[in-house]
């Protein structure tokens, strides 16, 4: 089957750089949200990752108008999803809220429409089971920031086709990514291992064995990570980071208890980067 038109639901940190890199790869492309707010921002991001991009000569004005051209943001789901080939849904980690918009969508696209799901660690299984199409139903897990980071997790669920494994990994590396296939588990693979390690810096920052930035300092220079664990959680999001946690823990046990002053920051309202203050305060910068 070939893949023409994307649709991507969701225009946050995650849906807008999936969008990008989707119009980039020369999809036609719709990007909806449920607020214009959401849409302007996922719009201003694109165009800035873009400009970026031509200033460092990577592409022309020409190329970063015509990715732009490629990309139709709507608030309206309909108009979003009709004539898809794929949906890509990156909507809020609530099952709830994801199982109504698959019910949504069957009425809307066409019957060879694949259905992404770009989840950090909820069942793809228990999605699918909402649709009519379980077959075409993947999980897509892809890593912020989307457009430099080079991995794309692919998680099979029980009533995943052949043919939709396939395509999806097709698609993942036409879009650039280097894919990795798992199977469906809590968490999958790699935010896994990830969340348990970004976990337990907060246990050591409580515990108070070192500072924040030495525990980041610690992991960079002793490890040689990009940044340390505190930083990248405030990147990835604190109330993302419980959400995973907490997923873990009733599923696999005390191992993965969320610690307390993960909760803390959460409950303070310090989500990190995308509020201004999580582990750091990054509104003095
Ligand atoms: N969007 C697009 N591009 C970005 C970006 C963003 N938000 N942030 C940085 N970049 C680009 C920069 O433009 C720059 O590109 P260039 O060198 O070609 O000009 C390049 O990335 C490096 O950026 P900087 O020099 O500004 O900063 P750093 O060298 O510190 O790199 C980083 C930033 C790439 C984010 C680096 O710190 C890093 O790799 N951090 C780890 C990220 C990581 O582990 N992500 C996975 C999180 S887990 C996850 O997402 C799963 C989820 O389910 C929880």
């Amino acid at each position: 089957m070939e893949i023409k038109k994307v649709c991507v639901l969701g225009a946050g940190l995650m849906g807008s750089g999936i969008a990008q890199i989707c119009a980039q790869a020369g999809y036609d492309v719709t990007m909806r949200d449920i607020e214009q707010r959401f849409i302007d921002g996922g719009m201003n991001s694109i165009k800035k990752n873009l400009g970026r991009d031509m200033e460092k000569g990577r592409i022309t004005k020409e190329q970063m108008d015509a990715v732009l051209a490629r990309i139709k943001p709507t608030l309206d789901i309909k108009e979003a999803a009709t004539g898809a080939d794929v949906v890509v849904e990156v909507v809020i980690e609530l099952m709830a809220i994801k199982k109504k918009v698959y019910e949504e969508l069957e009425g809307i696209v066409p019957p060879h429409c694949l259905f992404f799901t770009n989840t950090s660690g909820l069942s793809i299984t228990e999605m699918a089971s909402v649709t009519k199409r379980p077959d075409k139903m993947i999980g897509t897990h892809f890593f912020n920031p989307v457009p430099v980071m080079k991995l794309l997790e692919i998680i099979c669920c029980y009533q995943t086709s052949p043919e939709t494994l396939e395509a999806a990994k097709a698609w993942g590396q036409k879009i650039g990514k280097d894919v990795i296939v798992v199977k469906e588990a809590p968490a999958f693979v790699v935010n896994r291992i990830l969340c348990l390690m970004l976990n337990e810096a907060f246990y050591v920052l409580d515990e108070g064995l070192a500072s924040a930035e030495d525990i980041d300092k610690g992991m960079v220079l002793g490890c040689n990570h990009p940044i340390g664990p505190l930083a990248l959680a405030d990147l990835v999001g604190l109330d993302t980071l419980l959400h995973i946690m907490e997923d873990l823990y009733r599923e696999l046990g005390d191992k993965y208890r969320p610690a307390l002053m993960l909760r803390k920051l959460v409950r303070a309202g310090r989500y990190g980067r995308k509020t201004g203050k999580g582990v750091y305060d990054y509104t003095k910068k």
